[in-house]
């Protein structure tokens, strides 16, 4: 098939932390699938980063090539995914104010995420304008490519809703078609708790493994994972609902007959923890230990790293143009 041709993917994350294993099951994992696929464009969303980091830009700058550097790790290919960022592409901005118009600020309260995220940073009424309307923004991020499909995490599903909802008003409104409706490609394996079990993996809560964790990091991590309480003998019977161990191995372990033995073995009595935490490590390392490899080569050149997602950046800048030139026009704002 030829270039052109191609269906689009836009997907992306704000750079403010490394990402973590619940980003690799939940989208990394999909993307690097797909690269070959689709026409992919990656944004480091750093305008997004800074809805709820205005006083820490420090923070979000640094984490630009921090992000660019875990993408390459896992295997996103340059020569076929575009890594972009996003305040290099003024016509985000631009659209993001367009799109405003065809929402209320009703609409925009009844998001599940933002709700979640306001109540979790405490903003009470001291709530960025920026950060409360950030889904926009991200709506012209989908949009400005064009995307068929959108690789995310299960919290991204509300932004998705978003944007076919701004793409049907528009479309309606300025009688075109130049907007196109999108979808979120969600990961089969649900959301990955943190190492306690109690919430999500999520920075904010320390309760991740980090793809840039060292052995010895993951190692400590995977040994102070919530398993099953009652299960204090190696003898004893253990369950495995809710624990993080057996949660992980459903998630990461390609040896789907191992993991049930291993289950069996744990429910009737006579697995360790111990012996349990170990396996997962061994698995973990699996897929740890070459995206850490490749880490260290890629950071040694930052400046190459620079250079890949500049031109990247370029690329986006023309297609992203030509979008709004297309917006623009079917809304009459030609001079
Ligand atoms: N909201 C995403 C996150 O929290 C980041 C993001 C910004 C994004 N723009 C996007 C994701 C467009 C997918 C598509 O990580």
């Amino acid at each position: 098939m030829a270039k052109e041709q191609k269906k689009i993917i836009l997907t992306g994350d704000r750079p403010t932390g490394p990402l973590h294993l619940g980003h690799y099951i939940g989208s990394l994992k999909n993307r690097v699938k797909l690269q070959n696929e689709y026409e992919q464009y990656i944004i480091i969303a750093d305008l997004q980063a800074l809805t709820d980091n205005a006083e820490n830009p420090e923070k979000v700058q640094k984490n630009v090539i921090e992000l660019g550097l875990d993408y390459l790790s896992v295997g996103i290919d340059p020569k076929v995914s575009t890594i972009f960022i996003q305040s290099l592409i003024p016509a985000l901005s631009e659209l993001t104010m367009y799109y405003l118009n065809l929402v209320t600020v009703a609409q925009l309260e009844r998001n599940p995420t933002v709700k979640d995220e306001m109540r979790q940073k405490g903003f009470g009424n001291r709530v960025p304008a920026g950060f409360f309307i950030y889904p926009i923004s991200q709506v012209a991020d989908i949009t400005a490519f064009k995307a068929n499909l959108v690789p995310v995490g299960a919290d991204q599903v509300p932004m998705i809703e978003q944007t076919n909802e701004v793409v049907r008003a528009f479309n309606r409104i300025y009688k075109t078609n130049v907007l196109i409706e999108t979808a979120a490609l969600v990961s089969d394996v649900p959301r990955l708790s943190g190492l306690d079990g109690k919430a999500k993996m999520s920075k904010s809560l320390e309760n991740c493994i980090y793809l840039s964790d060292t052995p010895d990091v993951v190692k400590e991590k995977v040994l102070r994972m919530y398993t099953d309480p009652g299960h204090v003998h190696v003898k004893d019977p253990g369950k495995i609902e809710g624990n993080v161990v057996f949660e992980y191995l459903d998630a990461f372990d390609l040896e789907k007959k191992k993991v049930a033995e291993l289950k069996e073995n744990y429910q009737r009595g006579g697995l360790g923890d111990i012996k349990a935490k170990e396996y997962l490590f061994e698995v973990l390392e699996d897929l740890l230990a070459p995206i850490r490899e490749k880490r260290k080569e890629f950071a040694k050149d930052p400046a190459q790293i620079m250079k890949i997602i500049k031109k990247g950046t370029a690329k986006a800048n023309e297609k992203a143009s030509q979008t709004l030139k297309e917006v623009k026009e079917a809304m009459g704002l030609v001079y």
